[in-house]
This record gives C-alpha cells, sequence and structure tokens, in this order.
C-alpha cells in the first residue's frame, strides 16, 4: 500500500494553482453523452473519480480521447449500452449521474448502488421522486437500481424535501430531453451546479434559474457537442487556503472564483487570517495567533460540508474553544479520532464537535477516513512536530490532483512511499513491532 509521509513544521510559501473542480467534473462528463455527440470539456482535474466516471463511459461504448493531462474528448454517437458494471459504479458516489444522463438519452437505466465516502445513510429517494414525477418506473433489486420511461420523459414540478446537490445534478440531466417543462423547487445552488445547467446549455439545452433555488429546464428535442471549461474546484482551493493559514504561511492560490469562496473566506479572516481578493487569485497569510471560531455546515452559499474536516486542523491549534455544527451529513466525523492521535484534543457530541486549541500537534501514524477527512490528516500532519504517516491515500486521491507536487511546490515536506500491506496491525493502526522504517520509535 501507499502512504503519505509528512515532515510537520514548514510554513507554506509560494503559490499554487487549483485545478478544475472534482464534482463539477464528475456530473459534467456524463452529462456529455446527453448530446450523441463529441464533446471536449478542459480544466478537467486529474483525479481517480475523473477516471473511474470516463471509464464508466467507455465501458458503455463511447469513446474517451485524452487531449492532455486536463483535457478530455468525448465521442458518444455510438454509446449503446444503460447498464453500468458493478464494479466501476461502486467505486465512485457519482457514478449515479449516470441514471439522469442515460435516463435523458435512452428513456431507460441500470445502474448499481454508488460507492463513495460513508457519512451514515445517505438515500437516493430524492432522485428517484425526481425520475418518477418525469414518467420514469424506478426499481431496486440485488443492488441495481433500474429505471425506465416506456413512454418517453415529461417536465413536471418537482419539489424536493431535501436540498440535495445529487438529486439536482440528476433530475437536471433526465429533464433536459423530457417533453415540456420541468420546475426544480428547492433545488441546490452550489457552483457546480451552476456549471452543469451552463454546459447543458451549451450544448443546446434550456435551464434557466441555476444558483437559484428554483430551476426551469425547458425540453429539447436536440442537443449537439460543445466544447467546455470546467470552473476551479472550490474545496481544493479552500483546503490550501486553510493549510496556508493553519502552517502560518504566505501562499498565493490561482484558478480560483473568490466570489465561491466567501463562506470560508469569512470564517478564516475571524480566525485572524489575512486574505486578499484579485480577479482570479488570493493571497493568504497569517502572522498571529489563529483564534478560535464556530462554524455551522450548510448547502450553498452556507460553510460548505466539504471544508469542515480541513476547518478542524487549523482549529486544532487555535487559541480558545471553537466548534463545528454538521448540518449536512448525519455522521461526518470520523476523522476527529484520527486527528486526536496527533494530540488535537477535541469532543464529538451528535453533530457537533469542540476543539480547545493546543499549543503543537506532535506526529503519528494515522489514516484517512475519507476524502476531506484525508487532506484534514494532511493539514493536521504539516502543522506536528516530527513525521506523520498517512494511509489509505487512496480517498485523498480520488479528489485532489497532485497534492504531494503542489504543497512541495511551496515548501512542504512530504513524500509517497510504498509499505508492504501487512505493514499495519489492523488493532493498533501502527506497524507491528518498530523497524528502522517505520519511523515510529
Ligand atoms: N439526501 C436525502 N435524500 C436524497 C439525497 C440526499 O435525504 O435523495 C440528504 C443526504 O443524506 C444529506 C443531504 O441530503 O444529508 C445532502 O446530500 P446531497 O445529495 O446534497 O449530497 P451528494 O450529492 O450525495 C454531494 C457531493 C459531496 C458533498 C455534498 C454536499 C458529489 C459527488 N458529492 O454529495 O461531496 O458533501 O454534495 O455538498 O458531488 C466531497 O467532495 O468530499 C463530497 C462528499
Amino acid at each position: 500500500m501507499d502512504i503519505f509521509v509528512v515532515q510537520g513544521g514548514q510554513k507554506l510559501k509560494g503559490s499554487i494553482t487549483v485545478g478544475g473542480a472534482k464534482n463539477a467534473a464528475v456530473a459534467i462528463i456524463p452529462a456529455a453523452i446527453l448530446s450523441g455527440d463529441i464533446c471536449r470539456i478542459e480544466n478537467l482535474p486529474t483525479i481517480s473519480d475523473v477516471e473511474v466516471i470516463s471509464k464508466i463511459l467507455v465501458q458503455l461504448g463511447a469513446k474517451v480521447k485524452r487531449i492532455s493531462s486536463s483535457v478530455i474528448e468525448i465521442d458518444s454517437r455510438e454509446l449503446n449500452s444503460t447498464q453500468v458494471s458493478q464494479e466501476l459504479a461502486r467505486n465512485m458516489r457519482a457514478s449515479y449521474y449516470m441514471l439522469g444522463a442515460l435516463l435523458g438519452r435512452f428513456g431507460h437505466a441500470r445502474v448499481p448502488m454508488p460507492g463513495g465516502c460513508y457519512f451514515g445513510v445517505r438515500p437516493i429517494d430524492q432522485h428517484l421522486k425526481g425520475f418518477e414525477a418525469l414518467g420514469a418506473k424506478t426499481g431496486l433489486r440485488d443492488g441495481i437500481i433500474s429505471l425506465t420511461a416506456k413512454d418517453g420523459l415529461k417536465g413536471a414540478c418537482v419539489p424536493l424535501d431535501v436540498v440535495s446537490v445529487g438529486a439536482t445534478i440528476n433530475i437536471m440531466l433526465a429533464a433536459v430531453r423530457a417533453k415540456g417543462l420541468t420546475v426544480i423547487e428547492h433545488a441546490a445552488k452550489e457552483p457546480h451546479i451552476v456549471d452543469l445547467a451552463n454546459f447543458l446549455n451549451s450544448m443546446g439545452a434550456d435551464v434557466r434559474g441555476a444558483g437559484t433555488d428554483v430551476i426551469k429546464i425547458r425540453g429539447v428535442s436536440k442537443m449537439h457537442g460543445a466544447t467546455y471549461s470546467i470552473i476551479p474546484d472550490q474545496i481544493e482551493a479552500g483546503t490550501y487556503m486553510i493549510a496556508a493559514a493553519a502552517t502560518g504561511g504566505d501562499i498565493t492560490i490561482k484558478n480560483v472564483t473568490p466570489k465561491h469562496m466567501e463562506s470560508i473566506s469569512k470564517k478564516l479572516m475571524e480566525m485572524g487570517v489575512e486574505i486578499y481578493e484579485y480577479d482570479d487569485s488570493m493571497r493568504i497569510t497569517r502572522s498571529g495567533p489563529l483564534k478560535a471560531c464556530n462554524v455551522t455546515t450548510m448547502p450553498h452559499p452556507g460553510f460548505p460540508t466539504d471544508m469542515q474536516p480541513q476547518m478542524a486542523a487549523a482549529m486544532s491549534i487555535a487559541k480558545g474553544v471553537s466548534s463545528i455544527t454538521e448540518g449536512v451529513w448525519e455522521n461526518r466525523f470520523q476523522y476527529v479520532e484520527e486527528l486526536k492521535k496527533l494530540g488535537v484534543n477535541a469532543e464529538v457530541q451528535g453533530r457537533v464537535a469542540k476543539f480547545t486549541g493546543v499549543e503543537k500537534l506532535i506526529g503519528n501514524h494515522v489514516k484517512a477516513t475519507d476524502l476531506r477527512g484525508g487532506a484534514a490528516m494532511v493539514i493536521a500532519a504539516l502543522i506536528a512536530e516530527g513525521e506523520t504517516y498517512i494511509r489509505e491515500i487512496y480517498h485523498i486521491e480520488r479528489g485532489y490532483e497532485q497534492l504531494i507536487d503542489k504543497l512541495v511546490g511551496v515548501g512542504a515536506v512530504i513524500d509517497r512511499r510504498t509499505v508492504p500491506d501487512d505493514f499495519y496491525s489492523e488493532k493498533t493502526g501502527k506497524p507491528d513491532g518498530c523497524n528502522a522504517d517505520c519511523g515510529c520509535n
């Protein structure tokens, strides 16, 4: 297995360029098949989730050509299968966007239940409610979701019971080629919802209101290929902002949309961090101590749930008691137990975690419990004295492109090491005994 070895204590300095948004990319790639034509997608992040969703298209009969590390061309003219394989679907959450995309193009789809990070139950009832409102029959057997709209899809009003990014996207995908008008009420407003709407419109769709809580989609009978560049990744940018703040560094983040960062910038400024905004870059620097603050995660434009673990890493050394109230997921604090191994003073009660700032963190062996929890381990390891060993890094690599290269570029000392699969004891989470290479002595 591969692990990250982080030598903490460096103040990050320099500049980092953010890649394309993961959660936009994993919706836009499936959306491309609605054109039945050739689409060129630019500013894609080089992450494993993009690889997997591209492989799904290939498995269904599309041609996916890599033009460069951040550009692909999708030719879906001959895509002819509507059944996604178990193996690929279970690798990621966004495989369920194939439901909306295949239903929209062919009127039927069979997609296994998706994988992705575990934050408690992750229901898909709102997606199914939307598909049914548009006239599809839904079924679930042996872990496979099936959709059929024998008489075609018809526009309808879909009032969502919870604000769901995934359901909003899936209903948009299904509705763009349905007959008539679809109205999604209580729609999610995240930047990647707007990005998807812009991409769909560039292929000839008629989607209005994305970015507000009412999205109106007038179905069109035909769509066409397009060239489209994905927005910068809000969460990747936010993660580096917090890494700069936590290490007392000074970094400039390039290829960022400052407007998307407002809720994160506001909290960091409250903590004593200085932030300068430019057109498409931001400078983050801290010279004084970090101050405690309280964060409640909410759907956009609130503070993003995907930033709370990274924020926890910064709170761990902030003067006073900070708190995070998780307003989106039932259980997103698994990472806290790992942070404690580095000396973080934290207490979790239900959806609230409290962090009492400590003077310093000390390196140890930890694991990435999920994608953003893994990012929190990296930030905490950058602050910690000595070496930190982070395992299960595949979670991190699902969503952060060239994380090591980018951090090393601003002065971090991190490398990726391969250790035998049985290197860690399941019981202790540490190497059995001590040897010269493990570094735990
Ligand atoms: N929900 C339902 N029923 C549904 C769908 C959602 O009750 O049918 C509930 C969920 O249980 C949750 C809330 O609604 O409590 C919000 O879930 P949402 O559907 O918005 O989440 P998602 O679409 O599954 C996406 C991102 C997540 C991010 C959330 C919230 C992707 C691929 N995933 O998940 O990103 O946390 O929105 O912003 O876009 C990440 O990138 O690390 C990540 C986990």
